[in-house]
C-alpha cells in the first residue's frame, strides 16, 4: 500500500478501520499515560554516532540470540486479542514472523489457540507468553499444550500482578468479557468493514471470540460476564513459582517485564535463559522507569550470563537500533504489527515489519556499521 510510509500512517489506517474501543485498547497506555510519553522521550534523547567514508553501502543484519541465528533481531511481541484486530490475526502474525525468519510470541490471552496457530503456520518459530493462572493444574496443562505444539520458548510475564487502570476502556465500553453498552455497540456499528470481516466471520464459523486457551470447562465467550477464578492471572506470583516452572519446562524461559538490576540478577540466578527489559509498552505501571534508562545497568550486571531483550515504544527502525546499541540482543514489537494487521491484514503486518527492518538497515548504514553483531554501546554518540 503505497500511502502507508511510516508507523503513523499505519496507525491512522488502523484507527479508521477498528472500532474506537478496540483501537484505543491497542494504542493507549494506562492512567495519565506518562509512561508512554516518557518512553518516547527517552528513545528520542539517544543519538547514534555517524561514521563516514567506511567504504560499504550495506549492513549485515544477521544476528544470534538464544544460541540461534536470525536474519534480523526482531520478535513479534505477545499481544492479547490480536485475533480481534483481523480475523485469525494470531495465525497471520505467526506466518508473517515465519516469512521474516523471526519468532512470534503467542499471548496466553490470544483469540486463537496455540494448537490452531500451529496448524495455520506449521513452519513458524512459536514462543508462548505465560500468564500464570491461579489454578496451577490448568496452567501446567497449558504448558503441555505448548510442548505438543513445538513451542521452544516460554515467556513468563512478570509485570502484571493486577489489571492496570485504563479508564478509556471504561469510557469506550470496551471490556473482556465484552458487555454490550450503547457506546460500545454504536462504535462497532460505525465500522461495518471490521464488523463483517472480523466479528461476523467469527460468529459464522467458530462462534463468539474468546480467550482460546481457557480450558474447555471454563471457556467463556467474551460477551459473557463470569471469568472463572481458576483462570484469573495469579497476582501472588513469586520467584518460587518461577523456580517451579523452571523445573517443569524443558525449553527456554524468558522473564518479561524486568526493569531493575536486582530483578535481572534474580532471573539469572533462578535459571532463566533471558529477560525482556520492558515497560509493557507503557500500558501497566505509569511511573515505571523507561527501559533505555535501566537497560545498560542490567546488561552490565547479567548480560554475559543470560540473553537480554528489550521492548516498548519502537515506532521506527532507529528506536530498535537504540535498544540494540544499549546491549539488547533482540527487540520485541507489540503495537506495530497490530497496526499493520488492522491496516492491511497479513500483508499489512508483513509490510510494516519489512519497513521497520528497512529503516533499521538504512540507519545502520548511516551510522557507519556493516555488521549488527559488532554494533554496540560504542555506536551511541
Ligand atoms: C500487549 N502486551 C502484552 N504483554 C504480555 O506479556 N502479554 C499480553 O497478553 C500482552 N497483551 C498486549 C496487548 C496489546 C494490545 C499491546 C499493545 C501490548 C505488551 C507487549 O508484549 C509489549 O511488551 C509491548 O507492546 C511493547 O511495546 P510497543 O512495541 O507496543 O510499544
Amino acid at each position: 500500500m503505497a500511502y502507508l510510509l511510516n508507523a503513523n500512517d499505519y496507525r491512522a489506517a488502523a484507527r479508521k478501520r477498528l472500532p474506537k474501543g478496540l483501537f484505543e485498547y491497542i494504542d493507549r497506555g494506562t492512567e495519565a499515560e506518562l509512561a508512554m510519553s516518557d518512553i518516547r522521550r527517552s528513545l528520542d534523547r539517544i543519538k547514534l554516532r555517524q561514521t563516514v567514508l567506511t567504504g560499504h553501502a550495506t549492513c549485515d543484519m544477521t544476528t544470534s540470540f538464544l544460541d540461534r541465528s536470525y536474519p534480523n533481531p526482531l520478535i513479534i511481541a505477545p499481544t492479547a486479542l490480536a485475533g480481534l484486530v483481523s480475523h485469525d490475526g494470531e495465525a497471520k502474525l505467526a506466518r508473517v514472523a515465519s516469512r521474516l525468519g523471526i519468532p512470534f510470541c503467542v499471548s496466553t490471552q490470544s483469540v486463537t489457540s496455540i494448537d490452531d496457530i500451529r496448524k495455520g503456520a506449521p513452519d513458524s518459530e512459536l514462543w508462548l507468553q505465560l500468564y500464570v493462572w491461579r489454578n496451577r493444574e490448568l496452567t501446567w496443562q497449558l504448558l503441555e499444550r505448548a510442548k505438543r505444539n513445538g513451542v521452544s520458548t516460554l515467556v513468563i510475564t512478570a509485570d502484571t500482578p493486577l489489571s492496570p487502570k485504563r479508564e478509556y476502556n471504561q469510557h469506550n465500553g470496551f471490556s473482556v468479557p465484552f458487555v454490550p453498552t450503547l457506546r460500545g455497540v454504536s462504535d462497532i456499528l460505525k465500522r461495518p468493514g471490521w464488523l463483517c470481516s472480523v466479528m461476523l466471520r467469527y460468529l459464522m464459523t467458530s462462534g463468539m471470540p474468546n480467550y482460546a486457551h481457557y480450558p474447555d470447562a471454563f471457556k467463556t465467550a467474551i460477551t459473557r460476564n463470569a471469568v472463572a477464578e481458576d483462570v484469573k492471572i495469579d497476582n501472588g506470583l513469586s520467584w518460587s513459582d518461577i523456580a517451579e516452572i523452571r523445573d517443569r519446562w524443558p525449553g527456554e524461559i524468558i522473564i518479561k517485564g524486568v526493569l531493575s538490576v536486582e530483578d535481572a540478577t534474580k532471573a539469572a540466578k533462578i535459571g532463566a535463559d533471558g529477560i525482556v527489559v520492558s515497560a509493557h509498552g507503557g500500558r501497566n505501571f505509569d511511573i515505571a522507569p523507561a527501559p533505555v534508562d535501566v537497560l545498560p545497568g542490567i546488561v552490565d550486571a547479567v548480560g554475559r550470563q543470560i540473553t537480554i531483550m528489550a521492548d516498548s515504544g519502537v515506532r521506527r527502525g532507529s528506536d530498535a537500533l537504540k535498544y540494540l546499541a544499549l546491549g539488547s540482543r533482540a527487540v520485541l514489537v507489540g503495537r506495530l504489527p497490530l497496526y499493520g494487521l488492522a491496516a492491511g491484514g497479513e500483508q499489512g503486518a508483513y509490510d510494516i515489519l519489512a519497513m521497520l527492518i528497512d529503516e533499521m538497515h538504512s540507519n545502520l548504514v548511516f551510522s557507519g556499521s556493516d555488521n549488527l553483531e559488532v554494533f554496540g554501546r560504542n555506536a551511541i554518540a
